[in-house]
């Protein structure tokens, strides 16, 4: 079965007692299960893998390059600086979505920067939980 990688960045294992006024007050696990289950509808495993750290996203990233079909990834706050990100999702050859549980351009200006939005296929932001599954349609689309 094709996989397609859903990576998460820092705090968002906290999802659910984080600021539940701005994220929700679902948990990480619920948000991938949103995912797992529209992957499943198009004939895809989705495959979940969460980092506090940049380099162990860098590292994920890389290997996808020769196991996964597609990247969505919520880079957390390393959207906004991450820029090794940004190179190791250029160097993906598949499609890439970005997602966002908020609307970063409508929070704190640093947060109107994106350094992944310009390597990816598409954005994702301010749908909250809806956008996983949203996402994981988009991807199917992108890989048909
Ligand atoms: C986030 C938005 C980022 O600005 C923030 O740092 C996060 C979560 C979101 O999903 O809305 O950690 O990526």
């Amino acid at each position: 079965m094709k996989q397609i990688l859903l990576i998460s960045g820092p705090n968002l294992n906290l999802l659910g007692e984080r600021e539940p006024e701005i994220y929700g007050e679902s948990t990480l696990d619920d948000y991938v299960q949103r995912a797992e289950s529209a992957a499943a509808e198009h004939g895809y495993e989705l495959i979940h893998r969460q980092y506090n750290d940049e380099g162990s996203i860098v590292e994920e990233i890389q290997l996808a390059r020769s196991t996964y079909s597609g990247v969505i990834i919520n880079p957390g706050a390393l959207t906004h600086y991450g820029w090794s990100i940004h190179d190791a999702l250029a160097a993906f050859e598949g499609p890439v979505i970005e997602l966002h549980l908020s609307n970063p351009n409508a929070r704190e200006p640093w947060r109107h920067t994106s350094v992944v939005a310009p390597v990816a296929t598409g954005s994702i932001i301010g749908l909250g939980g809806y956008g996983y599954e949203l996402a994981v349609h988009a991807m199917a689309d992108a890989l048909k």
